[in-house]
């Protein structure tokens, strides 16, 4: 099956069960997938249950597609993410954005777990996205083109949307939410990266590190939607902090960030389903 079968069978099925057209969708990460149960829940899908979409294996991340209001605003969640490492390839990861988009939403907002490599960066601190690295990683656009969802060499020079990053900015002042802000790398782990890696990456500018993100805000401007996304630091990166990185530390962090989150995601659909 060629990824837009994949891809067609998958809007099918979930076409035929789901009457409700998200305007905003959600992609929640490690520690952050409580968001979804705080909205007025409509109808949910379990990944397994969908064809062709990859499922997670990762502890932390629930595997279930919501729709719902979130203060009045159509939404869809998902309810963790599938991640490269976990066997699949970057067009198998993407195809939940896809039919997002197939969907009807317009706004991709995706929010991830990640090491913070930005100096005076504190665990638990939030960074919103204003540009990306993914050139560790391949292309989910590798391989023939999908005309129906966008052009072979899609431009990305505004992946992160300028009008959206105002509107978080701004939603963060008002709710008294520390937000600092930069380039997100992803990697393509299991591994947590080195020191030396790290030096690396921010010598190239990047100031937070994870493992998921880029290449879904890639699929998701071949298809023209509009993208924001805020960093959970659940950790400084290796060799800047002080202990060994362990996935309970990055999960453990996220749960604790996660009533700011929250607030902070809210506040934010709220605003900027206003300018939609
Ligand atoms: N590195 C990569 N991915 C991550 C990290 C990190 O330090 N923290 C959370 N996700």
């Amino acid at each position: 099956m060629t990824v837009k079968e994949q891809l067609d069978a998958c809007c099918a099925f979930v076409s035929a069960r789901i009457d409700f057209k998200p305007e905003i969708a959600l992609i929640l990460g490690s520690g952050l997938g409580g968001f979804a149960e705080k909205i007025d829940v409509k109808q949910t899908l379990d990944y397994k249950d969908i064809p062709n979409f990859p499922v997670s294996t990762v502890w932390g991340h629930a595997g279930r597609l919501v729709f719902g209001y979130c203060d009045g605003v159509p939404v869809a969640v998902m309810q963790g993410r599938v991640h490269m490492y976990e066997g699949y390839t970057p067009q198998e990861a993407v195809l939940p954005v896809r039919l997002l988009h197939q969907l009807g939403a317009k706004v991709l907002f995706l929010t991830n777990a990640a090491g913070g490599i930005q100096h005076g960066m504190k665990a638990g601190e939030f960074m919103l996205i204003t540009d990306q690295i993914s050139s560790f990683v391949p292309s989910p656009l590798r391989g023939e083109n999908i005309d129906a969802l966008g052009v072979r060499f899609p431009d990305m020079s505004e992946i992160y949307s300028k009008r959206l990053q105002k509107i978080i900015r701004k939603v963060a002042v008002n709710a008294d939410i520390p937000l600092k802000e930069g380039v997100y790398v992803q990697t393509a782990g299991p591994a947590y990266e080195s020191p030396a890696e790290i030096r690396m990456f921010r010598l190239l500018g990047a100031d937070a590190v994870g493992m998921s993100t880029a290449i879904e805000a890639i699929a998701a401007r071949h298809c023209g939607m509009e993208i924001c996304g805020i960093s959970c630091i659940s950790n400084l990166a290796a060799g800047i902090s002080p202990h060994p990185l362990s996935h309970e530390e990055v999960k453990e962090a996220a749960d604790k960030a996660a009533p700011q989150f929250e607030r902070l995601v809210r506040q934010s659909i709220a605003e900027i389903h206003s300018v939609l």
